[in-house]
């Protein structure tokens, strides 16, 4: 079966209600420490794509039970390091960046060695900005390069590290928060603003943790070797699988959408913020907190007169997952937008700064790139009007999303067709059956 698809027209007006699914940093977290907790956690509303499928899986290769029952995952946790470890254990993390590295934290004292395997594109990604710090706690990793796969066996005799995270990983400074729980001692981060969703479940779940918060950084400590009681989590929805019909809303004429309980997390929402800070029309309803992650519902409209963005670099953390969606907007803008420093963009599932340029010029809107700076110049009258095809970017679920995004918007006498349609399975496998309900024409 072909695993491409076709659009030949834009999307018609629309004015609906959706769900998407529920987000993928909460789901992986929340699987894992159920995995360490004492007693068996329920989480509810979990999202089943591929990516938390293969964090569920590993973690019963690594001896935990967990089960499916009716809308709820029931995992039985043997507190700290309470894994099962047969010999000679492989897991295959598939395209998932944040359960690989966040797992090889957790590993840091088992007593038999693990494999970390993954997809052509996650063994493509670089593992040593996570061994470097693992093994300066006294873990053992073996790898014949930087990136996977990577064997491990822990240590009974591990140390807490002082450790500096530059880059704004939450990936990083949360496999180092996940080893610092196996280790005795306190491990103490300085860490440049990202996703603080490690930080909320550890506070939440009464883990010992102490947090400053600064300016451009916080800095974390962690006491290890404290056990924790399972508990019950409501994974609310993914604010990076809503972008995409933020912004289909933004560039459709007559068109308004309501995506329902999505965190809203501070770290998370660079989106809202750059788009509002570019005239779009983004509202935020029926705030509620909920075990110390806030969740909103989203309320978008169309959005005429987009302005210009210099979008300040404080911003990009929170919006690293985003910047593909953002690109059509400023593309649509008035005016030269500018996107500075985002060479951690070439370190996702694709290199994503490389192929946005390549797939914006592709558009015909000019792009000017120095190293990792971008100026877009927006054009207003944006269209595409001949046949676009999308191939080669390492089956990255962003880049199809942000493609189809980018045909429902734009085309007028045009086609764009779009090839592994399935890579979408990683982080929102019902991402074109929402699309289709909105009235897009998908073949
Ligand atoms: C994630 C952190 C980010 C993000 C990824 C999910 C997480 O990666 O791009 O999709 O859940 O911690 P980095 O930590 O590499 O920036």
């Amino acid at each position: 079966m072909l695993n491409q698809i076709k659009i030949t027209s834009r999307i018609n007006p629309f004015k609906k209600t959706i769900e998407v699914t529920s987000d993928k940093s909460l789901s992986i977290r929340a699987v894992l420490l159920a995995s360490q907790a004492i007693g068996v956690s329920t989480i509810s509303n979990i999202l089943e794509s591929e990516d938390v499928l293969s964090a569920i899986k590993s973690i019963k290769k690594l001896g935990i039970e967990c089960k499916k029952v009716g809308n709820n995952y029931k995992i039985l946790g043997y507190g700290l390091n309470g894994f099962n470890i047969k010999k000679k254990t492989t897991i295959y993390a598939g395209n998932s960046g944040t359960f690989a590295r966040l797992i090889l934290g957790l590993l840091v004292k088992i007593d038999k060695v693990v494999k970390v395997t993954g997809d052509k594109s996650l063994s493509k990604r670089d593992f040593s900005r996570i061994t470097e710090p693992l093994k300066k706690f006294g873990t053992n990793i073996k790898s014949r390069s930087s990136s996977l796969p990577v064997e491990i066996l822990g240590s009974e005799f591990l140390r807490p590290i002082n450790y500096v995270e530059a880059r704004g990983s939450a990936q990083c400074k949360s496999a180092v928060m996940l080893a610092a729980i196996n280790t005795p001692g306190v491990t103490k981060i300085k860490a440049a603003k990202s996703r603080d969703h490690t930080e909320r479940m550890f506070k939440h779940f009464k883990l010992p943790i102490k947090i400053q918060k600064r300016k451009k950084f916080d800095l974390i400590e962690v006491q290890g070797l404290k056990q924790f009681n399972a508990f019950d989590y409501i994974v609310p929805g993914d604010i990076s699988s809503s972008a995409f019909f933020i912004v289909l809303t933004i560039l459709s004429n007559n068109s308004s959408i309501r995506i329902k309980n999505i965190n809203i997390n501070k770290s998370r929402i660079g989106i809202i913020t750059i788009l509002k800070k570019m005239n779009c029309n983004i509202f935020l309803k029926n705030k509620k907190i909920y075990k110390g992650e806030e969740t909103a519902d989203i309320i978008v409209k169309t959005s005429k007169n987009i302005r210009r963005i210099n979008c300040p670099t404080i911003l990009n953390s929170s919006a690293i997952d985003e910047f593909l969606v953002i690109w059509l907007i400023a593309a649509k803008a008035r005016g030269i937008s500018t996107f500075k420093n985002l060479g951690e963009l070439n370190k996702k599932e694709s290199p994503r700064l490389d192929i946005g340029v390549k797939f914006l010029k592709m558009l015909g809107v000019k792009v000017k790139r120095h190293k990792n700076d971008i100026r877009i110049y927006g054009n207003p009258n944006l269209k595409i009007t001949k046949t676009l095809h999308i191939k080669n970017y390492l089956k990255d679920h962003r880049v199809f999303m942000m493609s189809c995004i980018a045909a429902l918007s734009f085309i007028e006498n045009g086609k764009v067709i779009i090839e592994d349609k399935d890579s979408i399975n990683t982080s929102f496998p019902s991402f074109l059956k929402i699309l289709k309900k909105l009235g897009a024409k998908i073949n």
